[in-house]
């Protein structure tokens, strides 16, 4: 599909993923709306693009603003949902899980009536269960629990899909389900205990702490992939024509100790570590097998690497919090 002046809807479009998204969708030619409460993305994501885009302005668990949001998108991509790090998950699963149940009955209401050209949606890895294989592919989801520490979110994302795929075989819609795994990178807002894992260790750092604590041992291994990379991903799946449901990430792992001794060498910082084992930290190795996604999108390439990617998020972070 080509997004040149297509009307191209990004619900969560003010959030880390979505600004990229509007940014990748800019420059493809596309049309872009943003609908976002705000309530996590800010204004401030979007400012280097405004005057080319429409912002929706809207929670989308109201009916109504759910309605407003999709009135004449022609291609979706809906990214809009609370998501936090395992610190505020641990205790608000069921919250979390009402919370993404309410914005998926809004989205497939108003679709069921006005079908579009392609939808878009964004599940997660946390889709997976935790004693799978190290690298996953895109199993069938439901042989076992969704992610344990994740556990309300998985649900909500592993029911948004199968309610998708639903609704994309009654009405022919095509669909595009997106599974990313650990997307990091600069236009995240901090919040605090609830932030999640990168943002957290990047202000630790910053901040001169002393020891720096790392939640768990410190051994468990990700794969990280910068958010620019992964709205290109999206973007791509759409415009070669992919449907069905499809990993977001790579193979290659790197533990969360490196990552958090990747961040001081790039700070220029030398603070002891130490790991608290009393926090959870969720499987041992999680890593994505990318085959479908190069097959399905040839484009897709890691442009930058995980020490470019945090480069720019400190010189971001600084910025940011040097403002008055
Ligand atoms: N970042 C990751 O590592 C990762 C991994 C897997 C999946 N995802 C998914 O990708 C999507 C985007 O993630 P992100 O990292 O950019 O998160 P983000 O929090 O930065 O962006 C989400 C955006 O949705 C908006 N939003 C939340 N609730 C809303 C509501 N009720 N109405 C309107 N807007 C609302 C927020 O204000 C924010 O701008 C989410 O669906 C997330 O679950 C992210």
């Amino acid at each position: 599909m080509d997004l040149r002046n297509r009307t191209t809807l990004v619900t969560g479009g003010a959030g880390l993923i979505g600004s990229f998204l509007v940014d990748r969708l800019l420059a493809a030619g596309a049309r872009v709306i943003v609908a976002d409460d705000f309530s996590k993305g800010r204004r401030a994501h979007l400012a280097h693009c405004a005057g080319r885009i429409e912002i929706r302005e809207g929670n989308l668990e109201e009916p109504a603003a759910m309605a407003a949001a999709l009135a004449d998108a022609e291609v979706i991509f809906h990214l809009a949902s609370r998501a936090y790090g395992v610190g505020f998950s641990a205790g608000n699963h069921l919250a979390i899980l009402e919370h993404n149940e309410k914005i998926t009955t809004n989205l497939i209401s108003v679709l069921r009536a006005r079908p579009v050209g392609h939808l878009l949606i964004t599940s997660s890895s946390c889709v997976y269960r935790d004693d799978g294989p190290d690298t996953l592919d895109e199993r069938p989801l439901f042989d076992g629990e969704p992610e344990k520490v994740n556990w309300g979110y998985g649900w909500a994302k592993r029911l948004m899909e199968q309610k998708c795929m639903l609704l994309a075989r009654e009405t022919g819609m095509p669909l595009t389900i997106v599974r990313p795994f650990n997307i990091y990178g600069e236009r995240y807002a901090w919040l605090g205990n609830a932030s999640q894992a990168i943002p957290m260790q990047v202000k630790k750092v910053l901040d001169g702490d002393d020891p720096v604590v790392i939640w768990g041992s410190g051994s468990q291994r990700r794969n990280y992939l910068h958010a620019i990379d992964c709205a290109d991903a999206m973007a791509g799946l759409v415009e070669a024509g992919f449907t069905g449901a499809v990993n977001i990430g790579t193979e290659d792992t790197v533990t969360v100790r490196e990552l958090v001794e990747t961040i001081c060498r790039v700070a220029g910082r030398a603070p002891r570590l130490v790991l608290d084992t009393t926090k959870p930290e969720g499987r041992t190795i999680k890593s994505a097998d990318s085959t479908l996604l190069r097959r399905a999108y040839p484009g897709f390439r890691r442009t930058i690497t995980l020490e470019d990617g945090l480069r720019r998020m400190l010189g971001w972070h600084r910025a940011e919090f040097a403002r008055p």
